[in-house]
């Protein structure tokens, strides 16, 4: 089976790590014998900015019915202030192709590279399941006398029963394949009553549904000191879309920086997309300086959501093995550039 693939750089650092991780994937379908077919679109700032189109008419049916899965680099450009661009292409995918689920793992390569004294890779090793369609990011409210000293503005936070049941099912049944994983699940019931009681209920009746996974829940606030405290008690972390977004950025600095962090916004069995947690990173955007690797770990999820797990574990080999013999970009200690880190890891993938 060829794989027909969409690859988005986007913006930024995007344009820089995306091609590394093409390559990635080319090189390890190629050692498996399998072929990619890959279709670069221009969605970004400047397709934006030049055809006032953030994603053309179609795009995300496109998407849906014309490809395997979706590779994208970063969204995110200050020429674009109102981040309509992003909010349209990254968020809009994750809506339109109702990509539930956002898988970020969080593992560290190295103990070298772990900010937290006295820990190493046995304490950082989790995944964080971040419900991706729902919650702060629906886009429900609005801005009533917009832009004088008696403005209103309201953001409301949507939790559907389905909604929050799939991604914690999601989360258990990950869990439930791993022998001895627990699953964590953190919201703010003591003070959002509504939404998070929800939450509350719903983890309750699931965590029935799994008498062999140890089921545990923290408050958000406290779940943040604890990554930071003890990381090594977590196994699977399921919450909302705002806190999943806040902690995986505090998950990339376990690993290392940002710019080892990788994700998965995916819809079981569906077309689903995937890119580094990191974004756009416009001061370091074309010096060639951007750590590629949370970029081609997302590329790894990839085949490994697709089914081509034995092109994935050599991806992540090859990234381990670059990594520990500190063939890396200076973030995390190195000193090669962008592109240069990208041929030590295929060099790697080939063998
Ligand atoms: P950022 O992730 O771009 O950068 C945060 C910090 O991490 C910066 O210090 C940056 O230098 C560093 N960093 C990030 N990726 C790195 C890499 N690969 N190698 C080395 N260092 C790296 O977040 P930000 O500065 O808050 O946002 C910049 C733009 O990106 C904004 O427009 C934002 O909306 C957008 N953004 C997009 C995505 C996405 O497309 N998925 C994610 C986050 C932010
Ligand atoms: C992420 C990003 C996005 C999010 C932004 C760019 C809208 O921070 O993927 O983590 O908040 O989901
Ligand atoms: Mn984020």
């Amino acid at each position: 089976m060829s794989l027909r693939l969409a690859v988005i750089p986007g913006d930024g650092i995007g344009v820089e790590v995306t091609p590394v991780a093409l390559d990635a994937i080319c090189a390890a379908a190629g050692v498996e014998g399998q072929t990619v077919d890959v279709d670069v679109l221009p969605w970004s700032a400047d397709y934006f900015l030049s055809t006032g189109v953030t994603i053309p008419a179609g795009g995300y049916a496109m998407l849906r019915d014309e490809f395997d899965a979706v590779l994208l680099g970063a969204l995110g450009d200050p020429r674009v202030p109102d981040n309509r661009h992003a909010r349209d292409i990254l968020l809009g995918t994750r809506f339109a192709l109702d990509l539930y689920v956002n898988y970020r793992p969080v593992r560290l390569l190295d103990d070298r590279l772990c900010p937290l004294k006295s820990r190493g890779r046995d304490d950082v090793n989790f995944a964080v399941f971040r419900e991706n369609t729902e919650g702060l990011y629906v886009g429900a409210g609005g801005r009533f006398k917009a832009n004088t000293i008696d403005e209103i503005a309201i953001q409301e936070e949507v939790n559907t029963y389905a909604g929050v049941a799939r991604i914690i099912r999601h989360a258990f049944a990950f869990a439930a394949a791993r022998p001895g994983s627990s699953v964590c699940m953190a919201d703010k019931s003591n003070a959002m009553a509504h939404g998070h009681a929800l939450w509350q209920r719903v983890f309750k009746e699931i965590a029935a549904e799994y008498p062999g996974v140890r089921a545990t829940h923290m408050y958000i606030d406290a779940l943040a000191m604890a990554l930071v405290l003890d990381p090594g008690q977590f196994d699977v972390i399921v919450t909302n879309n705002l806190f999943g977004d806040i902690l995986t950025d505090l998950g990339g600095a376990l690993q290392g920086g940002l710019g080892m962090a990788a994700s998965g916004n995916i819809h079981p069995g569906r077309t689903s997309l995937f890119e580094p947690v990191h974004g756009s990173a416009p001061p370091l955007a074309g010096k060639n300086v951007a750590n590629p690797i949370g970029a081609v770990l997302s590329a790894a999820l990839l085949l490994e959501t697709v089914g081509w797990t034995t092109a994935a574990r050599r991806i992540e080999s090859a990234v381990e093995r670059v990594v520990q013999t500190g063939r890396t970009t200076p973030d995390i200690g190195g000193r090669l550039g962008t592109s240069a880190v990208g041929a030590e890891i295929v060099r790697e993938i080939r063998g």
